[in-house]
């Protein structure tokens, strides 16, 4: 009570879409502004203004209302002008964010952005590289780092559990329904590669930065991409011909060795107990991670079945794996990347997940697409920094 607030003025575009309302809007800037703001060293605390930018003038306008906001515009260029506006987000299409986020540097703003960056690796680099000329700061999301399971198979990881990491094997993926008798769960330009669509182009960008923070460097990637479900039906009702993949089977080479094989698809029904799961090997013990749950099973409790068809199974192999505890309040992981990004805009705090970050990973989907197309294996070069 009685603390002062220091404003903070951010453009949120897209958010009318599916991420940019439920996650960024009213889980991270609606939610920080809930628990009285983002408290600052100072002893002050920073009071995000969001400015809820989009097309639609009537839909942008019942959001506002909804949430007891004044602040939106249909106009970038107008909405940029504005006092007090320190941050523009975007969370649009990834097709229509490259012209925006280019104006809101050329603007002096900071910029935070959902992955994928860009469409393509040029165009990240291009972003990064005005970025570091224009001397404002820059971020892109990378969620799955602030998820409590994953945060707890970093733990693990940082702590020596494993000895020496053998393998990765993650299953990513869940029914995306087609849209005729069922409504499509997932926007129809996601099947669009013409818009930007695509698994490789989603997902890899994930990939990226999950294996190389928390396992190791990415050294060469292998993908079979397909369009399993190769017509769909739209938000209008429309018959559609899906031109992006909806599944992708990746196998990539890490550092020292490891080997990494992700399995992405839209395509498949889920008998898993999380939307995402990856098993890590090691010498040392193993650990399969969720989006909120991690169970281990170390060299020592690990069982030694016999091969016997003829036979049951006679272990409950499900059974034999520890919880990890959480020790932690992990709270909403994009709520969490936003805190670091605006402490980072006003305090200077670390922040590594930077453009050059986001560029790494729409470079891993433009080499997972190429090793598709080409049928072969690719090498992933390190990028140099544009500055
Ligand atoms: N971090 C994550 O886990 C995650 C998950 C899903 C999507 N995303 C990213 O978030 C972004 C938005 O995805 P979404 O699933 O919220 O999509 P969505 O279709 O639900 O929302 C898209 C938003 O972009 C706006 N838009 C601007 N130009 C448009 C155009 N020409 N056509 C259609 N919409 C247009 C829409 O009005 C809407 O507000 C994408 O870049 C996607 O890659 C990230």
């Amino acid at each position: 009570m009685g603390t002062e607030r220091r404003p903070i003025g951010i453009i949120l575009n897209g958010v009318t879409g599916r991420m940019g309302y439920r996650q960024h809007l009213v889980r991270s800037i609606l939610a920080i502004r809930d628990d009285g703001g983002l408290p600052l060293d100072d002893g002050t605390v920073l009071w995000p203004e969001p400015i809820l930018l989009g097309r639609n003038e009537v839909k942008l306008r019942t959001l506002a209302d909804k949430h007891g906001l004044t602040e939106w515009s249909t106009d970038l260029t107008e909405a940029l002008a504005r006092p007090g506006v320190e941050i523009y987000f975007d969370t649009q299409i990834t097709g229509a964010r490259m012209p925006a986020i280019t104006q809101a540097i050329a603007a002096g703003k900071h910029v935070y952005t959902e992955k994928p960056l860009a469409s393509d690796l040029t165009g990240a680099l291009e972003l990064a590289r005005l970025a570091d000329e224009a001397g404002i700061k820059h971020g892109v999301v990378q969620d799955k780092l602030f998820l409590p399971g994953l945060r707890k198979l970093k733990r693990l990881v940082d702590g020596g559990f494993f000895g020496r990491i053998l393998s990765v094997r993650g299953e990513f993926g869940y029914w995306v329904f087609e849209g005729d008798w069922q409504e499509a769960q997932r926007p129809s330009w996601n099947y669009r590669v013409e818009d930007g669509g695509g698994i490789i182009a989603d997902m890899f960008c994930h990939w990226r930065y999950v294996l190389d923070e928390i396992v190791a460097p990415v050294r060469s990637v292998q993908a079979l991409g397909a369009i399993h479900i190769p017509e769909r039906v739209d938000e209008d009702g429309k018959p559609y011909a899906a031109t992006a993949d909806d599944a992708a089977y990746g196998i990539f080479e890490l550092d020292g060795g490891i080997v990494a094989q992700i399995n992405s698809s839209w395509a498949t029904r889920v008998f898993r107990d999380e939307l995402v799961e990856f098993q890590v090997d090691g010498t040392e013990g193993s650990a399969v991670a969720g989006l909120r749950r991690c169970r281990v099973q170390h060299r020592s409790m690990t069982p030694k079945p016999v091969w016997n068809p003829d036979l049951p199974a006679t272990h409950d192999f499900r059974a034999q794996w520890q919880e990890i505890p959480d020790n932690a309040d992990f709270g909403n992981g994009f709520r969490a990347q936003w805190e670091a990004f605006l402490l980072h805009v006003v305090a200077d705090a670390p922040f590594r997940w930077d453009f050059h970050s986001g560029a790494r990973g729409v470079q891993l989907a433009e080499l997972g697409l190429r090793a598709w197309k080409e049928g072969r294996r690719i090498d992933v070069p390190e990028l140099g920094l544009a500055t």
